[in-house]
């Protein structure tokens, strides 16, 4: 068993992860986040990522989730893939947004303008 380090770029974190293991139960067995997790048997596409750099052993993955395309450029399920050497990835499942999405100030409301949309809400 070799250890490997993957750095998710969203974030800029880094777990150590075993070749016994997916990139997935690597990061779930040290209770990290930074990959989200769906049905963790490449069923739901939602752990959806794409290898940077590095390499790795993949089991078969639903074309539903990954077509010939994306897989040629390094998408992967990350419940379906083991590292063999250290592995950068960026996450482009479904979650990302709701996981990885950077709040831009202009995104922020102010309690004036929080109390404003609420009044106007309640009247609609
Ligand atoms: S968690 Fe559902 S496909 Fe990986």
């Amino acid at each position: 068993m070799t250890v490997h380090t993957v750095t998710i770029e969203d974030d800029g974190s880094s777990y150590r992860c075993s070749d016994a293991l997916s990139l997935l139960e690597g990061m779930e067995s040290l209770g990290k986040k930074g990959i989200p997790a769906g049905c963790r048997g490449g069923g739901c596409g939602v752990c959806k990522v794409q290898v940077l750099s590095g390499s790795y052993t993949k089991r078969v993955m639903s074309r539903e989730h990954v077509s010939e395309q994306e897989e040629a450029q390094g998408c992967v399920l990350a419940c379906r893939v083991r590292p063999s050497s250290a592995i950068a990835l960026r996450v482009i499942g479904k979650m990302k947004k709701n996981v990885c999405r950077v709040v831009e100030p202009k995104d922020v409301l102010s309690p004036s303008q929080l109390e404003i949309k609420q009044e106007t809400t309640k009247w609609q």
